[in-house]
């Protein structure tokens, strides 16, 4: 009988199940545990997105693999209003939620020259840029940060910028919630030829500036991508678009044809209403700074020292703890939450935390009174 084990890849342990002892710890808890770890909207959906899912007539056909001519012109609008930049819908194309995009397009791209063999990405970054790289047997290349979060692109090696298939920035960043120099980014693309993709799922929830786009310096060689889990809490029917760079939008627009990657057709008519209507996302706004302000406050008060982000929904700090798996398991004793450990992020956050605002006010009430009961506890 031949041996079933694999010589080859082993799938790592997918970080969120790691958490099962620290979950055990805030559960305990009189009321239970707070998730605040996976950073999955909690915020019910516009009802008019909803009511499309049942109204497309489209449930019968193959969807387009780009995305229907409704969903495209929708995407195109937005950027439109949001960033003031035209974008023909020819360069726009859809995809299932961005996950997927991010995990499977180094190995798009490597096919397409397979002379390259390295994917470039934050130090401190979303996890999928690695595995992603890894997926497409690339080195995945970490590229240190400045002090604000920025990509340190002086500092990658001349011979890794040869090798680089592509370059993953992400800004507001996930966890940091630090803003990138997207103009600087821009003009790496240009003058490396490296293929800039700029994650750009946050900036509907920029803080320290208003949301900006890679898109807004050009799109030769450059690719945004966006999502609307985050901006219209939807994260459950897994929609979002890449577009940029023609060329490489068409390219691998076709290449994820033929590989049958298509959002439902009655998702692709609701993201359409969703994309169509910006007034769901000023309330969400206001939602995630009233929780960070809140959040912030909390953690304060126990002697923490935390500051609110730039962008994003996160809280993003360290203790004196080296391990932040130690944190989380403080954290979760005391006031009964969980939240990630920041070596979920990268070798270079492991003392952090990152915490996702995605419980309802009343949750978080909830931690503040068992704070100050720590608080009182200790006096
Ligand atoms: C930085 C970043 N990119 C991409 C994603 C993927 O989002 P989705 O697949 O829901 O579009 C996430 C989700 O947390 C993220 O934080």
């Amino acid at each position: 009988m031949t041996s079933k084990v694999s010589t080859g890849f082993t799938p790592p342990p997918y970080p969120y199940d790691r958490l099962d002892s620290v979950a055990v710890l805030a559960e305990a808890h009189p009321g239970g545990m707070v998730d605040l770890s996976v950073g999955t909207p909690v915020d019910p959906p516009i009802r008019e997105v909803v009511e499309a899912l049942s109204a497309s007539n489209m449930e019968r056909g193959y969807p387009t693999s780009l995305g229907s001519s409704m969903l495209r012109n929708s995407m195109r609008d937005w950027i439109g209003r949001r960033f003031d930049v035209e974008i023909p819908p020819t360069s726009i194309a859809s995809c299932i939620g961005t996950k997927e995009f991010v995990a499977s397009t180094p190995w798009y791209l490597r096919l397409r020259n397979p002379t390259k063999d390295t994917v470039l990405y934050p130090a401190v970054s979303y996890p999928t840029y690695a595995l992603g790289a890894e997926l497409a047997k690339c080195r995945a290349l970490p590229v240190p940060l400045s002090e604000d979060g920025r990509l340190r692109l002086d500092l990658i090696d001349k011979r890794d910028v040869e090798r680089a298939v592509m370059l993953w920035s992400n800004s507001p960043s996930n966890p940091t919630g630090e803003i990138d120099d997207l103009a600087a980014l821009y003009e790496f693309a240009h003058e490396t030829g490296v293929p800039v993709f700029s994650d750009e799922c946050y900036t509907e929830f920029s803080w320290s500036e208003l949301p900006n786009s890679i898109l807004k310096y050009g799109t030769d060689n450059v690719v945004a991508v966006h999502s609307l889990s985050k901006r219209s809490n939807l994260a459950g029917m897994r929609v979002g678009f890449y577009a940029g760079d023609s060329e490489l939008v068409d390219y691998l627009g076709l290449v994820r044809k033929h590989a049958g990657m298509m959002v439902p057709g009655p998702m692709q008519y609701a993201a359409s209403v969703a994309f169509n209507d910006d007034a769901h996302v000023e309330l969400q706004r206001k939602v995630y700074l009233d929780r960070l302000s809140f959040m912030v406050d909390v953690f304060n008060g126990l002697g923490y020292r935390v500051s609110a982000p730039k962008g994003g929904f996160y809280l993003w700090f360290r203790s004196e703890l080296e391990d932040g798996f130690d944190l989380a398991a403080e954290l979760a004793r005391t006031l009964g939450i969980l939240v990630s450990p920041g070596e979920f992020y990268g070798n270079d956050s492991r003392p952090f935390v990152r915490v996702a605002m995605v419980a309802d006010m009343s949750r978080l009430e909830l931690v503040a009174k068992r704070a100050e009961k720590k608080v009182r506890f200790d006096v």
